[in-house]
């Protein structure tokens, strides 16, 4: 059975095959055809936080090929409170197609995916972003149309989005670098496992801004203070400050390079309104990228020609 839970459980022909779906899916609702692939199928979404862009990018992509959406958080659901969490998963499981799950830990969406019996989507943990990552290079392949051997710079937080993408980068041999603060880092332990899964990595870190952004093809930001850390914000905020994307840190990089940023944003922390705004942003084509993608991954893991 196929999930998307970790990157490192697709191949690159897998990553190839989702991209060229989502590249059908989207030519497809720009001209008006939107295949009704899962008529009478049910995709049930449970999150412990909150989300604009996943649950409905999940929820449209649904929709649109058809089939229905369910959502309930994960208190309605009475994961751990109410009922053991394998059992939520089974009953969920008999109900649904799919589900995809939006997590603080990334352990409740591993016991998904041995419990539910159907295939399950990894919507935001802790620890990964696959879907938002996924997006992103399929953002940065329609920009730039070969992506393999570019330069992919996140400014920050070395946080869930920026292991994905670390991840999704060096499966798809793009160059990634994160320029963060010595103690914001990926850590030896998220690269020690990615350097055990995959044959190549490319991936460096460092906090010399010139270095970092020389050459790069994209800049990449995201909150300094993710869902859960609300209590660190301030002490974040002040370790952060020096990372903002802004025009000065823009002007290191060539200017054919894109900003990019998974959103939602704090404008005036991460990065600026000219730079978020500005002509070399691409942040709302990823936003509208998300439920092409979604349509995708929901067709991949169901395993439907499409
Ligand atoms: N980028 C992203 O996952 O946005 P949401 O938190 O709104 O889902
Ligand atoms: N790193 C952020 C991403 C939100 C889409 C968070 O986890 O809050």
């Amino acid at each position: 059975m196929r999930h998307l839970n970790a990157l490192v459980d697709l191949s690159t022909t897998d990553i190839e095959e989702i991209f060229a779906l989502a590249k059908r899916m989207k030519t497809g609702v720009a001209k008006g055809i939107r295949p009704q692939l899962m008529p009478g199928r049910v995709l049930t979404q449970i999150f412990e936080k909150p989300s604009l862009r996943t649950r409905l990018s999940f929820d449209a992509a649904m929709m649109q090929l058809g089939g229905s959406s369910i959502f309930l958080s994960a208190k309605d659901a009475g994961i751990g409170g109410r009922e053991a969490v394998q059992d939520v998963a089974r009953v969920i499981g008999g109900y649904s197609d799919v589900i995809a799950l939006r997590t603080f830990s990334q352990q409740l969406i591993d016991d998904f995916v041995q419990y539910a019996g159907v295939p399950v989507i990894n919507g935001l943990s802790d620890d990964r972003h696959p879907c938002q990552a996924l997006t992103d290079l399929f953002t940065m392949q329609e920009v730039f149309g070969s992506i393999a051997g570019k330069k992919f710079v996140f400014v920050g937080d070395g946080n869930n989005v920026a292991t994905s993408l670390a991840t999704c980068c060096s499966m798809l041999g793009v160059e990634f670098v994160l320029c963060a603060p010595e103690e914001y880092r990926l850590g030896a332990d998220f690269l020690d496992r990615v350097k055990s899964y995959l044959p190549k990595i490319h991936i460096t870190e460092t906090s010399n801004f010139a270095e970092a952004l020389k050459d790069a093809a994209v800049i990449y930001t995201d909150v300094w203070t993710s869902m859960g850390q609300e209590a660190e914000a301030e002490a974040r905020q002040q370790v952060f400050q020096p990372f903002q994307v802004n025009e000065n840190l823009l002007k290191l990089a060539p200017a054919s390079a894109r900003f990019m940023h998974c959103l939602p944003a704090k404008r005036g922390k991460e990065v600026t309104d000219e730079i978020i705004d500005g002509p070399q942003s691409i942040v709302f084509q990823q936003a509208e990228n998300r439920m092409h993608l979604a349509k995708a991954l929901i067709l991949w893991v169901l395993e439907v020609n499409a």
